[in-house]
């Protein structure tokens, strides 16, 4: 498995993102298509620092910070770069990923 997504799985991003139709148990938006909306650089800052971006219609979650900071403390910056490149490879337009919002 790729180090991306060998990040997704121990990190378990899955558990509020459905991704290829699999996971996202919890409340958090699709990311399919989040490599049309985002460069793999604001993909990673956005781990690293979740409340930089707000997806659209999200207000709610962003503001009780529901997506964990911690993310920056659990992965060294190698393995956050190749999750964020992997992600950016998702450019799936049929699926509906909110728009983010660039907030700090
Ligand atoms: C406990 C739930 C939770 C976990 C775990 C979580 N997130 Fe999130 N994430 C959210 C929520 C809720 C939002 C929407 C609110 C916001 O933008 O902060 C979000 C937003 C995002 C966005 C922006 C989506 C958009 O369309 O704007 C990205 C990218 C993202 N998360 C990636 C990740 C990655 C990668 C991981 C694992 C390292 C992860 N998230 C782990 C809850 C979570």
């Amino acid at each position: 498995m790729k180090v991306g997504e060998e990040q997704w799985q121990l990190q378990e991003c899955y558990n509020c993102h459905k991704l290829r139709g699999e996971g996202g148990k919890k409340r958090g938006p699709e990311l399919d298509n989040i490599g049309t909306l985002l460069t793999v650089d604001e993909i990673q800052e956005k781990i690293s620092n979740p409340k930089s971006f707000m997806a659209e219609g999200y207000e709610k979650e962003w503001q009780k910070g529901t997506m964990p900071n911690k993310f920056k403390d659990l992965m060294d910056p190698k393995e956050m770069q190749a999750l964020a490149a992997w992600l950016g490879t998702f450019k799936n337009a049929s699926v509906n990923t909110p728009k983010p919002i660039k907030k700090n």
